[in-house]
């Protein structure tokens, strides 16, 4: 099944808990949550404080995208402040297989990202501890960006590496997705569906979640 997970940075910060209520109704998976430090991207979103009071708010499953340099530093205050799923980017750490081991003592599940550019070798030798498999179909730190199709060339592997070694890490495709892309993301092995703008930019979520989740049979 096809999950899909509405990132909130194109939602309303002014009106959040009413934002994730619509998208739930509207059959969201997953909270997609893009923590940005304005380090490891040129942009500043939000963090700790706004995920505790959030997680007051909804029994829905947090994802929480770490895009901040040296995530072994907070991997810990997010999942106490309520992550469900902590990625982080391995670009970011020296210490991926450390990185992991933390979020998971810390009870939550844990997750690799790679930006466009980054090869899958640099998560061959983890793929066992991870939940799950973020890849970037954008350069992180905004909404709204197109998506680049080369990453579905990597997807493709991933899925096949999954596949050779029975593995059951969810594979995540994050940035550009609409009911066109999520096509091809569904068709190369994706599992996962991040939308930001495909879904909070729409005056309709149900339609627009639905129209990605079935993109693949049309
Ligand atoms: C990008 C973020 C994404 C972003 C996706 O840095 O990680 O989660 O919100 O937005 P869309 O779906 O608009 O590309
Ligand atoms: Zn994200």
């Amino acid at each position: 099944m096809i999950k899909i997970a509405p990132s909130i940075l194109s939602a309303d910060f002014a009106n959040l808990e009413r934002d994730v209520k619509a998208v739930e109704m509207a059959g969201a998976d997953y909270i997609h949550f893009d923590v940005m430090d304005g380090q490891f991207v040129p942009n500043i979103s939000f963090g700790l404080p706004v995920l505790s009071s959030l997680r007051q708010k909804t029994d829905m499953v947090l994802d929480v995208h770490l895009m901040i340099d040296r995530p072994e530093n907070f991997v810990e205050a997010f999942v106490a402040a309520g992550a469900d799923i902590v990625t982080f980017h391995v670009e970011a750490t020296n210490h991926v297989h450390r990185v992991l081991q933390q979020i998971k003592a810390a009870g939550a599940k844990a997750g690799v990202v790679l930006n466009p550019h980054t090869p899958l070798s640099a998560i061959e030798h983890v793929l066992e501890d991870v939940d799950m498999v973020l890849l970037m179909t954008v350069n992180p730190g905004f909404g709204g960006q197109a998506f680049i199709p080369g990453v579905m060339k990597k997807l493709k592997q991933l899925a096949a590496l999954k596949a050779e070694q029975n593995l059951s890490f969810e594979i995540e495709i994050d940035g550009g997705v609409n009911a066109e892309t999520a096509k091809l993301c569904i068709e190369n092995g994706a599992n996962v569906l991040v939308a930001g703008s495909a879904i909070y930019n729409t005056p309709d979520y149900a339609e627009a979640i639905t129209s990605i989740r079935n993109a693949a049979h049309v």
